[in-house]
């Protein structure tokens, strides 16, 4: 049967994973602790169950198996993380060759399986010997995340050639210095903004490093969970709030990392409010020289606005007058196994709004997925039968789908995620996996969706 949707020539089908939520083994070959590990002991009451991330889908294990699935379901790449204390146990100093051996098995295994590797090098995991001198908040934590950002190019270079300097950014920020759902449990606006400034220039640092490394043909990128942002209605009032939420939450990174320069918007508002963060001579020219070649982007849902109505936030402990509110638009739909909205023309608009403002820049989905708690409850005849999950990749493909007709420069789609895995406080609530594990005795199944995405790339389309 001919497709009704083709993608381009060589789209990369895959998922994406991150190592302090599949590798397990937090203990062992020689990993130092990171702020996960020394959170969960301190408040393992914070996470799902008191579940903790020592042991999660014990991929340092169980990576052949899981290439060969991988394999079996039609991946043809496929985003992993290294884990900085596990490469790097002090986050600065002496590299462990015990991570060496394992990082470079896993890259030649999915190599020998005709499985590119997409390696991203932060996915929230600092080293505790770092956060203990204050993490992104700390000048000095960028420049030992530039070294080590190089000494991963000059291990694995040679065979990577696709490299993220990130992975959703804004993600520590918000949770660690905003809304208190990642340690350190800070909320402390103007923290906040010097931990986003120095993410953005440690990202760039490590571009300046990957070009004078040369790793041929290999190109340099990160990743961001970019949220559409969409007013309640078009009252300036609603506009405003819907830019502010845009320029926070998306081009505070998007832009720095794409086009090299911060909205002047932005700027205006952190000075208005005195919540500029430090910067030194020369740093935004850096940024300015330093920008990506690919961009990955992380879509799970839009951001519904509205001005801000001076009510007291529930979810959020962080709410100047001068911000938004979210807005609970009726008859919006939602996935009811998760209660996120599932908004499919988002990616459409993502899309566009990089061809039109970004130059087009390169990009790809680097993860879209749909959660579901007690998905136990889809298991017939040993699957899980999650034709939800089929109907939600589908959905936003046809959206990716027309975009690329429109003149999209989007190469590829990865599914968050390959199995389920852990999930920072959420640990095992939500899965999100085409194979799906047994966490007590790390048996792997396929679920259907598995199987109909093995078609999709085999036949580069639906
Ligand atoms: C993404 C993150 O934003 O959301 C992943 O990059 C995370 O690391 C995923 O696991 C799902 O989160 P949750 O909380 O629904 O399990």
């Amino acid at each position: 049967m001919a497709n009704e949707y083709t993608f381009p020539k060589g789209f990369w089908w895959g998922s994406a994973t991150s190592a302090t939520q599949i590798e397990g083994a937090a203990n062992e070959g020689g990993k130092g602790p990171n702020i996960w590990d020394y959170w969960y002991k301190k408040e393992p009451n914070r996470f799902f169950e008191n579940v903790g991330p020592e042991k999660t889908s014990d991929f340092y294990h169980l990576y052949k198996e899981d290439i060969q699935l991988m394999k079996e379901i039609g991946h043809n790449s496929f985003r992993m993380s290294i884990s900085w204390s596990r490469l790097i146990p002090n986050g600065k100093g002496e590299v462990n060759e015990e991570a060496v051996t394992f990082y470079n098995n896993v890259i030649n295994e999915l190599i020998d399986n005709g499985i590119e590797p997409f390696v991203n090098l932060f996915h929230f995991d600092m080293p505790l010997k770092l956060q203990q001198v204050g993490g992104w908040e700390n000048r000095d934590v960028v420049e030992a995340y530039a070294d080590y950002a190089e000494i991963c190019f000059r291990l694995f270079g040679n065979r990577v050639k696709k490299w993220f300097t990130f992975n959703e950014p804004i993600v520590p920020v918000e949770g660690g210095y905003l809304y208190d759902f990642h340690y350190p449990n800070i909320v402390d606006f103007k923290k906040a903004a010097q931990v986003a400034f120095h993410t953005v220039l440690a990202s760039a640092k490590a571009i300046e490093r990957f070009r004078k490394e040369k790793v041929s043909d290999g190109k340099i990128g990160i990743i961001l969970n970019l949220t559409p942002s969409y007013p309640r209605s078009q009252n300036p009032y609603d506009l405003k709030a819907s830019r502010i939420a845009d320029l926070f939450f998306n081009r505070s990174f998007l832009d720095p990392a794409v086009l090299g320069e911060y909205p002047e918007e932005l700027i205006e508002i952190l000075r208005e409010h005195g919540q500029l963060p430090v910067v030194q001579d020369g740093d935004l020219e850096f940024i300015k020289n330093h920008t990506v070649d690919l961009l990955g982007v992380n879509y799970y849902q839009p951001r519904r606005v509205k001005a801000k109505e001076h009510l007291p936030n529930p979810y959020s402990p962080f709410m100047p007058d001068w911000f938004f509110d979210n807005y609970e638009m009726p008859g919006r739909k939602m996935n009811p196994y998760r209660g996120w909205e599932i908004y499919e023309k988002g990616i459409y608009d993502i899309m566009i709004n990089l061809k039109e403002n970004y130059g087009n820049i390169e990009s790809f989905i680097s993860e879209n997925g749909m959660g579901v708690q007690n998905e136990e409850r889809f298991l017939k005849d040993g699957m899980i039968h999650d034709d939800y999950r089929i109907e939600f990749i589908k959905g936003h493909l046809q959206w990716l789908h027309k975009a690329i007709e429109e003149g999209a420069n989007c190469k590829g789609y990865h599914l968050w995620t390959f199995m389920d895995n852990w999930s920072w406080c959420n640990a095992y609530k939500n899965r999100y996996g085409f194979v799906s594990v047994d966490i007590t005795t790390q048996k792997r199944s396929l679920k259907k969706s598995a199987l109909w995405f093995k078609q999709v790339s085999h036949n580069n389309g639906f």
